[in-house]
């Protein structure tokens, strides 16, 4: 067993990582009330729910679960209020205490309604993507999308323990698992130049088994330095958005359809650091770096929808203010900086 404690006064909590911890959940989780709900989707209640209710109901919890569809819909404003009712008919109380098992999307649902059903209750997150274990598990972001965009609605929660099971990756159907590599490879980027030439060495397809670990909690413990100094995302965080202003605008462009989120923010990552070297803002071979690295892991590095056309959604970006652009450029591999600009940084042709 391996533990991280992420720092945050009040809200600080531990990240707990062991192999089959999936089995025995309950010796990490300590609610003050009687009732713990599971809410998770159909593909991992499958696989890991009966394992993760029969630990916590032998340690005397009462337990119920709720099963929803798999993918981003289900992190819809509308699914809330079916969720809320559930909770009323089981009698959850504000004791008691709920556990997101499953992707970024349960992860997300789930610590939104922790956060909001009687003005807060316990919360456990248990990811099993690369991407929820790596990211959207640790920092306390949780929220629902609307249609007129996703995560527009959330809150800071959190959560009381994450739980890493790095066993549940085997599973993870091997498009998934890219996707997370995506943001594996930005913390590389970003803040790691040995974690970035690990990967560089790695065969592709998947990290080995006999490195991935090591890896993934490499990973958290960035994610927990860079939450820990901005939790509330006003200023150092923002360095974990590399790849994401292009990324996102990609995601934007194309309705959030055809392209994923690990993939748009891939290419991302390829498109500003080719920009910025050639403006003279990052090393010379950084962008290729990057890109060879990528394509191992079966991540895009460019995308045929014309950068004049996307970079029109960048500034209604939400994290930028007005046509004021802050983007995340580095200097070298495993240095990042933040870098005041607009949106005609991405629109010269190249
Ligand atoms: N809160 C944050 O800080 C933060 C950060 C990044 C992303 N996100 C959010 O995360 C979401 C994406 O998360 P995601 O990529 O995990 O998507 P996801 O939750 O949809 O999971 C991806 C797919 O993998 C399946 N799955 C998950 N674990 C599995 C396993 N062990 N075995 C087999 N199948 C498994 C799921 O059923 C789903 O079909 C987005 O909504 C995004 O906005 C949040
Ligand atoms: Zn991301």
């Amino acid at each position: 067993m391996h533990k991280l404690h992420v720092d945050l006064g009040l809200d600080s909590y531990d990240i707990i990582f062991e192999r089959g911890l999936l089995s025995h959940v309950a010796d990490y989780v300590a609610c003050d009330g009687k009732k713990i709900c599971v809410v998770t989707d159909e593909n991992v209640a499958k696989l890991y729910a009966d394992d993760v209710l029969s630990s916590l109901k032998k340690a005397g919890y009462e337990t119920s679960v709720i099963v929803l569809p798999h993918g981003e819909k289900t992190k819809s404003f509308d699914v809330l209020p079916s969720v809320y009712a559930r909770l009323l008919e089981e009698k959850i109380t504000r004791k008691d205490a709920l556990v997101a098992l499953g992707g970024g999307v349960i992860g997300d649902l789930c610590g939104f309604v922790a956060a909001t059903y009687l003005r807060g209750i316990g919360f456990v997150q248990i990811p099993t993507s690369l991407l929820a274990q790596v990211d959207s598990s640790i920092g306390g972001k949780v929220a629902v999308d609307l249609p007129q965009g996703k995560n527009l609605v959330g809150a800071f929660y959190q959560p009381d323990v994450v739980l890493i099971d790095t066993t549940a990756l085997d599973t993870l159907p091997d498009y998934y698992y890219s996707d997370g590599m995506a943001e594996v490879i930005k913390y590389g980027c970003i803040r790691d130049a040995a974690l970035f030439d690990a990967l560089s060495a790695c065969k592709g397809g998947r990290i080995a088994p006999d490195k991935q670990d090591e890896i993934i909690y490499r990973c958290c413990d960035i994610k927990r330095e860079v939450v820990e100094k901005d939790e509330k995302d006003k200023g150092e965080r923002m360095i974990l958005n590399f790849g994401h202003t292009y990324g996102h605008a990609l995601e934007k462009y194309y309705a959030f359809e055809k392209i994923s989120h690990g993939m748009a923010v891939a290419v991302g990552m390829c498109v500003i650091t080719r920009k910025a070297e050639e403006k003279g803002l990052t090393k010379k071979g950084c962008a290729e770096k990057i890109e060879s690295v990528c394509r191992l892991f079966g991540l895009p590095v460019s995308d045929p929808a014309p950068e004049r056309e996307v970079v029109a959604g960048v500034v209604n970006d939400k994290k930028n203010l007005g046509d004021k652009l802050v983007t995340v450029l580095l200097k070298d591999i495993g240095e990042s900086y933040l870098y005041p600009t607009n949106a005609e940084f991405f629109a010269d042709e190249r």
